[in-house]
């Protein structure tokens, strides 16, 4: 650090602000992922030094009644000078997430001594707003539990596409740095491209970034992405319908415009419409959908707020988008929360759920988080009308509610919600994670109980997090009177991109696993996923197995006591931040 910035801290400490919200959810979520898997120490403390004296120098300003430009240039001023990032991004950080964060500072109804606590481990107290606790009234005459359905002779099933975590770079530079962000200040958030003025670009390039992307800190070319759904519409001649669970941008949030992101999705669905012009195509939205990113202000905001920073932009683009492929009937759903119900069978409703309203770096949430638009009461009448109609439900959405990106209360309510709707819930399926796993939701949320309902969490396409290309294709029994509509089988697939950049050829898919066969399950049960968690504690090579797919090779291998069991607890944790209750015994 340099003495510049020390003094800067010293002297924004003698302000005595007892009260600060975070500042950027962006910077913030780089560095976290980055510290988790540098474990540097030193980086911990710089990320954490970095937050608080930003937010109580923005804090000081806006007591002072300082201009936004002022603001914009203090918080660019301080990330240059401490490193941060680079100055490109240092510069237009402030651009893109200034308009929310003042309104939220300015506005934010709780006063946490240490919000940078609560967004960084290690950082002050974890306290406010992650405890807020409000509740949702559940409606009662929960009917008689039914058994899990595992039919074994299906009249007829369904095949269906789950692609996530798109994530496509339109700045992706075959030749540049994928390693970009391995120095000890992780600068740069994101790889493989040519940044304006980079001294990266004037040294000796230590691992050029390839043609088919790259497995390192690097989004997808739009290349990849046209020879994925090539190579899945040569082979899947069959599928009934396509699941996309969001985000469809790069990580490079501190670029992010309006105009950008609606033709990326534009020119996504008329990619997607090319490949598969009769295949049906149901769409939940991503936190990178987000203008800031995660930005979704509720209707709760002030109208004049609302209208300039709302997402109101996004939800018309998606509804519009995703209008080729949903009835008329969805478009004002989406239009007010982003959100939207419909039946593409007489027995079936798929419900496009927007969890970006319990995303932590949602900063509107920190003026009000009690269910925002409504969405969870929304959900509740939509999974009523179902019971009392006699269908099944199929949530589709992207954050899964036990990661810890989602707030506390509306992952615990959500909870309680599927617990309420367990018979009329016939599969949730979700993504935002990267990584390919599964959360098992235990009844009277004991570990020990009953196991009533779980999330598939689909791999993602893009290959940020060290991760190589994936997608998944479903068995589903229907469609035919009384179908369970639950999952059968699953098939992950994903390709080695890394093999096809260095022998030039294209990249060659194949089979990762059948879920059912790589793990020996007799069905996709809660029942038998619980079971698959046991098995896993007893036997080593098939948990050392699981870490594989999970990661889609052997680097997180090998995989000690202490990593075993954190990758345990994950998998029984229906609900954030109750790592606690869940994992005791583990
Ligand atoms: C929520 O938290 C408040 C303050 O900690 C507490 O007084 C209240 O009883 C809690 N309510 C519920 C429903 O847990
Ligand atoms: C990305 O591409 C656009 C258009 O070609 C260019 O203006 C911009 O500077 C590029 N950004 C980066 C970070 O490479
Ligand atoms: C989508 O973008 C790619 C890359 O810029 C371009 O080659 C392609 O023609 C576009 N597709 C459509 C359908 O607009
Ligand atoms: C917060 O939002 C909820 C749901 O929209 C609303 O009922 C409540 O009145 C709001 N609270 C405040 C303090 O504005
Ligand atoms: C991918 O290909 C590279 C280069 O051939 C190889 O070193 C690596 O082991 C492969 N990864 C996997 C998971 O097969």
């Amino acid at each position: 650090m340099s003495p510049v910035s020390f003094k800067l801290i010293i002297f924004l400490a003698c302000f005595s602000i007892s009260s600060s919200v975070p500042f950027n959810r962006v910077l913030l979520d780089f560095d976290i992922a980055k510290l988790i898997s540098s474990g540097q120490k030193e980086g911990k403390s710089l990320i954490c030094t970095a937050c608080q004296v930003i937010v109580k120098g923005i804090r000081f300003l806006i007591e002072q009644e300082a201009p936004e430009e002022v603001l914009d240039d203090f918080f660019s001023k301080t990330c240059i000078s401490m490193q941060m990032e680079i100055p490109h991004i240092c510069n237009a950080l402030p651009k893109v997430f200034g308009k929310e964060a003042y309104y939220v500072i300015a506005n934010a109804v709780i006063t946490p001594e240490d919000v940078c606590g609560g967004l960084i481990s290690d950082c002050g107290t974890v306290d406010n707003p992650m405890n807020d606790n409000w509740t949702i009234p559940i409606p009662g005459n929960k009917p008689a539990i039914q058994p899990w359905p595992t039919p074994t002779q299906p009249k007829s099933t369904l095949r269906v596409l789950h692609l996530s975590d798109i994530h496509i770079d339109r700045n992706y530079t075959i030749g540049t740095e994928a390693s970009c962000a391995g120095d000890a200040l992780h600068l740069f958030g994101l790889c493989c491209r040519n940044y304006p003025s980079s001294k990266e670009a004037k040294d000796s390039i230590k691992q050029p970034a390839g043609r088919w992307g790259t497995v390192a800190n690097c989004d997808i070319p739009f290349e990849l992405f046209e020879n994925t759904l090539q190579h899945i519409s040569a082979t899947e001649k069959n599928l009934d319908y396509i699941v996309i669970t969001g985000d469809m941008e790069a990580h490079d949030p501190w670029d992010y415009t309006r105009d950008k992101t609606t033709s990326n999705i534009a020119n996504i669905t008329a990619t997607l419409l090319r490949y598969f012009p009769n295949t049906p195509i149901y769409e939940a939205i991503g936190n990178h959908e987000g203008v800031p990113e995660d930005a979704f202000a509720p209707h709760s905001l002030p109208a004049s707020i609302y209208e300039e920073q709302g997402p109101g932009w996004i939800y018309d683009a998606l509804a519009t988008n995703w209008g080729h492929w949903l009835p008329p009937t969805t478009q004002s759903q989406i239009q007010y929360r982003g959100s939207y119900s419909f039946k593409p069978y007489p027995e079936l409703k798929i419900i496009s759920l927007n969890t970006i309203y319990c995303a932590k770096f949602n900063l509107y949430l920190y003026v009000n988080q009690t269910d925002p638009d409504d969405t969870l009461q929304w959900l509740i009448g939509e999974l009523l009308a179902s019971e009392k109609a006699g269908e099944k439900v199929h949530i589709i959405s992207h954050i899964p509610p036990g990661d810890v990106y989602c707030l506390k209360a509306w992952s615990h309510n959500y909870f309680d919600i599927v617990y309420r709707f367990e018979n009329t819930i016939a599969g949730q399926f979700f993504g935002h994670t990267h990584t390919d796993q599964f959360e098992v939701y235990y009844e009277n949320s004991d570990p020990n109980g009953r196991p009533f309902h779980f999330n598939w969490i689909s791999p993602s396409v893009t290959t940020v997090g060290y991760l190589q290309p994936s997608y998944r294709v479903y068995t589903i029994d229907g469609n035919y009177p009384g179908s369970s509509w639950t999952v059968l089988d699953a098939e992950t697939y994903s390709t080695n991109v890394t093999d096809a950049n260095l022998k030039g050829t294209d990249p060659v898919w194949t089979l990762e696993y059948n879920t059912r066969q790589a793990y020996g399950m007799p069905d996709l049960s809660p029942a038998s996923w619980n079971d698959l968690i046991k098995r896993f504690q007893a036997d080593d090579t098939l948990f050392t197995n699981y870490v594989r797919y999970y990661g889609r090779d052997d680097h997180r291998l090998p995989c000690n006591a202490a990593c075993k069991t954190s990758f345990l607890c994950g998998m029984k944790q229906g609900k954030s931040y109750e790592q606690a209750t869940f994992c005791a015994g583990l």
